[in-house]
C-alpha cells in the first residue's frame, strides 16, 4: 500500500516534470527560432560574388593604411569580434563603441548599436570611410581595386551584367553576400528547439526558464535572441555610468526623438560566450556581470548567484558551429596601386 502511494507520487512528480518540460519547449518555440541557414544576401547568390566578398572582407587595402581589414575588428576565428572595449582603427585611434559580432548579423533587422544602417550592404560602406576605422574614401577604394588586375576580373565574374563593375556599391554588395554566410547553426539551443530534449543540460534548462519567466526574452527573442528591436538601456534603473555614459544617447542621434534617448538595437545573444567584453561601451568583461546589470537595469531584478549562473549556462548553449573560413589569397597590387597612407 505504502509503496503504491509512493509509486503514484513518484509518477505524479515525473509527469509533472515532463509537463513542465513540454511547456518550456512550447514557450521557447513561441519566442525563438533555430537558425535558418545562410542569410538572404547569400541565398542563391553566385559563388563568384560570395568569393569576391570574402576577399574584400579580408582585404587590408580597403583601408588607407593598407593594414586594417573588416577581419581586424570582426575576427571570424574569434567570435566575429576584436575583444577590445572599443575598437582601435586608423592611426591607433580608439573608436567610441564596442564592435558587435558579424556572426549571424544578417538576421538583425538593422545594423549598428543605433540601427543607423538598414542592412549589411549599407553597413559595409560605413567602416571603410570612418576616420577612426579604415579612413578611406569611395574614390580611393575604387582606384585601388581597379589597379589590381585580379580584382578587375573577380568583379567582372561576380557582376556579369553590370557595365561598370568595380564600384564602391558593388564592393558593399559582395561583402554583404559573404557576411551572410557567417552563420553559426547547430548550437545546443537550436537542437533543443528542434526537439532534442537532451541538447541542454538541466542547469541550462533552468537558466532558460529564468530567462523566459523573468522577461529577458521580451527583448532578446526571435532567431537571434535580439537584433530585432530598439530598447532603452536602463528601463527599470539607470545602469552604471561606465556602461552607459551620458555622452552616447544611442538611437536618439538617429531619430532626433528624445523618447529614443539611451535606446540601442538589442544585441544578439548568439555566441555571446565568445564576444566579451559586453555592451556598447565594452565596459563589462564578464557575462555574469552583464547578466546582473541586465537584471537590475532592464527588469528591476536582483538575481541570486545561482540564478545568474543558470542564465550564464543557458547563454553558453547559444554558441553554434563556427564558420570554417579558409583565408583567401589576395590578388597582387600593381605599379598604379595607391601607396599606403599612415
Ligand atoms: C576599426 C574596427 C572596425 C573595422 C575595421 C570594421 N568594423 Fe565593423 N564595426 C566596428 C564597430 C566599433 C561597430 C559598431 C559601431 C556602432 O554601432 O556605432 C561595427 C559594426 C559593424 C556591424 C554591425 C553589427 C551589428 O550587430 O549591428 C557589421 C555588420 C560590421 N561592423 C561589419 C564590418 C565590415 C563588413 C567591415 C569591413 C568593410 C567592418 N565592419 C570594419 C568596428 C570595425
Ligand atoms: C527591455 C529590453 C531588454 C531586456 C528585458 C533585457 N535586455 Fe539584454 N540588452 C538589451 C539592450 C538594449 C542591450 C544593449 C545595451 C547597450 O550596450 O547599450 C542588451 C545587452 C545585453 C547583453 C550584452 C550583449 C553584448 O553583446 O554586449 C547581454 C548578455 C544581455 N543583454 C542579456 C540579457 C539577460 C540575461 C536579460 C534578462 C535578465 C536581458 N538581457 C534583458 C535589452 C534588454
Amino acid at each position: 500500500m505504502r509503496s503504491a502511494i509512493l509509486a503514484a507520487t513518484a509518477l505524479a512528480v515525473v509527469s509533472g516534470t515532463a509537463h513542465a518540460a513540454d511547456d518550456l519547449l512550447k514557450r521557447s518555440r513561441d519566442l525563438f527560432a533555430p537558425l535558418p541557414g545562410v542569410g538572404s544576401e547569400a541565398k542563391g547568390a553566385d559563388p563568384a560574388l560570395v568569393d569576391l566578398g570574402k576577399s574584400l572582407y579580408f582585404e587590408p587595402r580597403l583601408s588607407a593604411s593598407g593594414l586594417i581589414s573588416c577581419n581586424t575588428c570582426h575576427n571570424v576565428g574569434a567570435g566575429g569580434v576584436d575583444g577590445m572595449e572599443t575598437s582601435v582603427g586608423h592611426g591607433w585611434a580608439k573608436g567610441p563603441r564596442n564592435a558587435p559580432t558579424v556572426l549571424n548579423a544578417t538576421f538583425n533587422t538593422s545594423q549598428f548599436w543605433d540601427g543607423r544602417a538598414p542592412n549589411l550592404k549599407e553597413q559595409a560602406k560605413g567602416p571603410v570611410q570612418a576616420g577612426v576605422e579604415m579612413n578611406n574614401s569611395p574614390d580611393r577604394v575604387e582606384a585601388t581595386l581597379k589597379s589590381i588586375p585580379g580584382y578587375v576580373s573577380q568583379f567582372a565574374k561576380a557582376f556579369p551584367k553590370a557595365k561598370d563593375t568595380v564600384t564602391f556599391d558593388n564592393m558593399a554588395t559582395a561583402i554583404a553576400a559573404f557576411e551572410a554566410t557567417l552563420v553559426t547553426p547547430d548550437a545546443p539551443f537550436d537542437r533543443y528547439l528542434k526537439g532534442d530534449a537532451k541538447a541542454l543540460t538541466a542547469q541550462q534548462k533552468k537558466g532558460l526558464a529564468t530567462f523566459v519567466d523573468s522577461g529577458c526574452a521580451s527583448c532578446h527573442s526571435g532567431v537571434n535572441l535580439g537584433g530585432n528591436s530598439f530598447q532603452k538601456f536602463g528601463v527599470a534603473k539607470a545602469p552604471p555610468e561606465s556602461a552607459r555614459p551620458e555622452g552616447d544617447k544611442g538611437r536618439e542621434k538617429v531619430t532626433s526623438n528624445s523618447d529614443d534617448a539611451f535606446a540601442f538595437r538589442v544585441p544578439t545573444l548568439r555566441n555571446t560566450a565568445l564576444t566579451a567584453p559586453y555592451f556598447h561601451t565594452g565596459k563589462v568583461r564578464s557575462l555574469e556581470e552583464a547578466v546582473r546589470v541586465m537584471g537590475e537595469s532592464q527588469l528591476g531584478r536582483t538575481f541570486s548567484d545561482a540564478e545568474t549562473a543558470d542564465i550564464v549556462a543557458f547563454l553558453g548553449s547559444l554558441t553554434g558551429k563556427q564558420p570554417q573560413v579558409t583565408l583567401p589569397i589576395l590578388p597582387a597590387s600593381s605599379a598604379t596601386t595607391p601607396a599606403p597612407v599612415l
